[in-house]
């Protein structure tokens, strides 16, 4: 989603923004842009496209000495991704950089042009430019002025704005969407995350909502609870794989072992998280978007199969609007892999305000959820880059499957040998997730014979079906083929009726859960003429064709390698149609608006 780069100091500006930028590219992006401010000059560039538009067209441009500079990513949301509406916006003499979203941008345009303003984009963020400019007009100040700007804003907002009357300061807000401060001892450094900025600075303060100033070279060491940063910068090599998303598919059994490290021990679970704060729990309600919403609507069979405890798993964007039941006994979890998502992250705070127990199953260390939650559990899968999420996902649902364990520990649900053979399954399962070969060619295959029509059911029964739900996103997502998931006893209850050769089910068929169910499921659609794809250990007579995993000894193994089975296929299938699998049409990363 978008993206957001400033910088403060006598380095060459327009590098060091366009380095920025490229580390957010992952995020995706639709058009980008850039201003500088020295020698009391704004020089601004814009484009479509990708960021090597955006550097060829400012190639003759350098700038030396002191000076100030912001940059952006956009992901359209008003208006289209058109160069017009690219950022930084601008009025008479100053820019902006916007991530969010204006909710009362009409109104206060409508105001802006009756006073005479003129304005070029449809954005709601040139808005914002033009109300500043209008402020300074009458209170003569700038920072008054940007002050009374924010305050009639309302919606969710990380802005960065340059304005020619003052040449040494960049102002600043937050409120909903993150934004970072950072400084290496001299220079100053913000971005919307903190990957820009690993390597580049020593300490950086995470702003909180409702935070509003300037910032020169000078006034870093006024802003509250200033951390180090730390981490180093990985590599962002596809190291010989054709796609960061490959790549991040073979690497699941090592993060995997890194999720799982010091955690799980021979018989027992260890995590960082006081047994007092799960010991009075008697519901959990979990909360996530896409695929997150996926592993947490696997850990539901987990957490009530496993600890007894009766657990819900909603779309964090229908949860926050449908004025919800909450209880002061109830564990309200959050699963986010960026752990910005908006709603996800707005579901956390209307937890905490009415006084549940939170906690944040991550993958980034000081992301907004992982502070605004009670505890948190990092997923430890490293920074992913492909947008269609794999890793991310293998290490929510094996650290959730931990999580409940443990739960079910504590809650005295759960035999001594059950744990044991908990832990047992989970290093199998791990195991389960090395790709073999032969089945990656056979999914290459395979895939030829899935390119056209009319769509595909993915279909499981019990765990496998938010299993099915994945698989079927993960299509979605990169082919852009129409992919439904469903549980498998459903689909007589309507979706039957689609049935016949041109609609390809993928049936996930564990030898080790409700294999009865699922093969008189697969029979149903087999009988109507639909295309079968089965994946299973075992091998089934009906299906037209077959991806046949390893033997396992439990449906969780079953389960992860049926993972890398789903997650091959849409790969494959997405190269065959030549499409830009790390950055799939239309998609971003990290999702910060409602
Ligand atoms: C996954 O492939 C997606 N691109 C998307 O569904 C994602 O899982 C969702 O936007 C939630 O993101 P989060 O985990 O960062 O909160």
């Amino acid at each position: 989603m978008c993206g957001i780069i400033g910088y403060i100091g006598d380095k060459e500006k327009k590098k060091i923004i366009i380095e920025g930028l490229r580390e957010l590219e992952y995020r995706g992006y639709d058009s980008a842009g850039i201003s500088v401010f020295s020698d009391n000059e704004l020089h601004s560039f814009k484009t479509t496209g990708k960021l090597i538009n955006l550097e060829k067209k400012c190639e003759n441009f350098s700038s030396s000495g002191f000076g100030l500079a912001i940059g952006h990513t956009r992901w359209a949301t008003h208006g289209k991704a058109t160069e017009i509406n690219a950022h930084p916006h601008s009025a008479e003499f100053s820019n902006i950089v916007h991530n969010g979203i204006i909710e009362n941008y009409a109104i206060l345009k409508k105001d802006l042009e009756k006073k005479g303003h003129i304005f070029l984009s449809q954005t709601d963020t040139e808005v914002v430019v033009h109300l500043f400019e209008e402020n300074l007009l009458h209170l003569k100040d700038s920072t008054l002025a940007f002050k009374e700007t924010i305050k009639a804003l309302k919606g969710s907002y990380a802005i960065l704005l340059i304005t020619k009357k003052e040449n040494d300061k960049i102002f600043y807000a937050k409120n909903g969407s993150p934004l970072i401060i950072g400084t290496d001892g001299s220079d100053i450094y913000f971005a919307s995350s903190s990957t820009p900025l690993i390597g580049l600075v020593k300490d950086v303060c995470y702003l909180e909502d409702g935070e509003v100033g300037y910032m020169d070279k000078n006034n870093f060491k006024s802003l509250k609870n200033i951390i180090p940063l730390s981490g180093t910068k990985i590599s962002s090599q596809k190291d010989g794989y054709r796609y960061f998303m490959e790549k991040e598919i073979y690497e699941q059994h090592k993060v995997l072992q890194d999720t799982i490290s010091s955690r799980i021990l021979e018989d027992k679970i260890e995590l960082n998280l006081p047994k007092d704060f799960l010991k009075d729990i008697n519901s959990i309600t979990i909360c996530a978007c896409g695929t997150s919403y996926h592993a947490g609507l696997s850990a539901k069979y987990i957490f009530e199969r496993e600890a007894k405890i009766k657990t819900d798993a909603i779309i964090a964007s229908e949860f926050r609007y449908s004025n919800p039941i909450m209880r002061k006994d109830e564990l309200f979890i959050v699963i986010s892999q960026s752990g910005e998502t908006a709603d996800t992250l707005e579901a956390l705070k209307l937890a905490n305000k009415n006084g549940l127990k939170t906690l944040a199953v991550c993958n980034v260390e000081n992301s907004s959820m992982v502070r605004e939650a009670k505890y948190s559990l990092l997923t430890r899968a490293g920074i992913e880059k492909g947008v269609a999420s794999t890793k991310a996902y293998a290490t929510q649902v094996m650290l959730l499957w931990i999580l409940g364990i443990y739960i079910a520990e504590i809650k005295q649900s759960i035999s001594k040998e059950n744990i044991k053979k908990q832990i047992k399954n989970m290093n199998e399962a791990i195991k389960a997730t090395m790709i073999n070969p032969k089945i990656h060619d056979r999914l290459k295959k395979l895939s030829k014979r899935y390119l056209h029509g009319h769509g595909f059911f993915f279909i499981g029964r019990d765990i496998f079906y938010p299993l099915a739900l994945e698989g079927a996103l993960k299509l979605k997502e990169i082919s852009y083929l129409h992919a439904e998931g469903y549980p498998g006893g459903e689909m007589k209850h309507g979706p039957i009726a689609l049935a016949d050769s041109e609609l390809f089910t993928i049936s996930l068929m564990p030898k080790h859960l409700l294999f009865d169910k699922i093969k008189s499921n697969t029979e149903e659609l087999a009988s109507r003429d639909a295309t079968i794809c089965a994946i299973s250990q075992e091998i089934i007579d009906i299906a037209d064709d077959m991806v046949l995993i390893d033997k396992f000894d439990s449906y969780m193994e079953e389960f992860f390698a049926m993972m890398i089975v789903l997650q091959i296929l849409a790969l494959e299938v997405a190269i065959r149609l030549g499409n830009d699998v790390d950055m799939p049409r239309n998609l971003a990363k990290s999702v910060t608006v409602e």
